[in-house]
């Protein structure tokens, strides 16, 4: 059993938060990962308000534990406000914030009594996010999927653990076995967060999608070092996120395409007539798709149940920790 702050205050059995990762990331996940002791987090970006509304009314009844939504709270994220005032309404033990100023967002939250978990990317960000007091301070760094700033993850925690008084930090960017959990706890965070592992997880995306199952082998496949942090996965999309902040994809033929040709990319981007039709024409070959996944593609030997991935990850990470207590003499 690990006990930390994170478990303490959110009331979760595993000091392990499940990323919210946009609208492929439902109550299917999210479920299995809380009904297994974390925290499941159901991903808000990609949904309209009705669905996301949907979503959250599934997830209580699949659930008795604590879980989370996410929202990416960038002033122009699509339809930013209103997921947020949809999440608050559902009243969900906890919310999940990054990207952009979150800090009112924060406020929100805490008026309506719901605990926050604050994602931040950069020293400064933490320093502001500490200011508005969230319940718990998430570090992510460069090497994560999805987006994310240009923060190492290792040197970062630990500049934030060491100002974050006794807000629990949670780590994410790296982590994807019971090495990165222990690691974090051996550090002084207080849990992990995991993205990239917890797609490769039966219950992403849903049952049955031929797509989704060909980005998880591809995840399973990488063994790490094929990666990419850059603009073009959001000029394909025709979006820019605020701050420095790019996205991590897997490296496959989109990639070797584009990198370096951002100015060609937005091009012929906008020249679609539609927002998003450059990537729904590409994003239905394994080879083309945008896979949001990072660096810790390289712990990533087979999909699993999403409950394995919890219960493997603190089994691993207890016994490490019990080997670094001998350490000390
Ligand atoms: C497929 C995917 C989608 C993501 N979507 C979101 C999102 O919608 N909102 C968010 O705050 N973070 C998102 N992230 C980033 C995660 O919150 C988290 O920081 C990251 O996954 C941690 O690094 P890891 O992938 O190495 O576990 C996403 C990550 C991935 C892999």
């Amino acid at each position: 059993m690990l006990t930390t702050s994170l478990t303490d205050k959110l009331g979760i059995e595993h000091p392990i938060i499940q990323a919210g990762m946009g609208s492929d990331c439902g109550t299917t996940l999210a479920a299995a990962v809380s009904n297994a002791g974390g925290l499941g987090t159901i991903g808000s970006i990609g949904r309209s308000p009705e669905e996301l509304e949907q979503e959250l009314a599934r997830m209580k009844e699949q659930t008795a534990r604590p879980w989370a939504v996410n929202i990416v709270s960038f002033d122009w994220a699509p339809f930013a406000a209103t997921l947020l005032d949809v999440a608050i309404a559902a009243r969900p033990p906890a919310v999940t914030l990054s990207f952009g100023d979150t800090v009112p967002s924060i406020e929100k939250c805490r008026a309506a009594g719901l605990w926050t978990a604050v994602q931040v990317q950069d020293f400064a960000s933490a320093r502001a996010v500490l200011a508005a007091h969230p319940d718990v301070l998430i570090v992510q760094g460069n090497e994560a999927g999805g987006h994310t700033g240009h923060r190492g993850t290792l040197s970062f925690a630990a500049q934030v653990i060491d100002i974050a008084g006794d807000v629990p930090v949670v780590v994410a960017g790296g982590v994807a076995n019971g090495r990165g959990l222990a690691a974090v706890l051996a550090m002084g965070g207080a849990g992990v967060v995991m993205g990239t592992r917890f797609k490769a997880t039966a219950e992403f995306g849903g049952p049955g999608s031929a797509h989704i199952d060909a980005q998880r082998a591809a995840i399973v496949q990488n063994d790490g070092d094929r990666t990419v942090w850059d603009e073009i996965a959001d000029l394909a999309l025709g979006i820019e996120w605020p701050g420095g902040v790019l996205g991590r994809v897997l490296a496959n033929r989109f990639t070797d395409a584009w990198l370096g040709r951002g100015d060609s990319l937005r091009d012929e981007v906008s020249k679609q007539e539609h927002p998003f039709a450059w990537t729904s024409t590409h994003n239905s070959e394994p080879e083309t798709v945008l896979n949001w996944a990072g660096e810790s593609s390289g712990l990533i030997h087979e999909v699993l149940p999403a409950a394995e991935v919890v219960q493997r990850t603190v089994a691993e990470a207890e016994q490490l920790l019990r080997n670094v207590a001998r350490v000390v003499r």
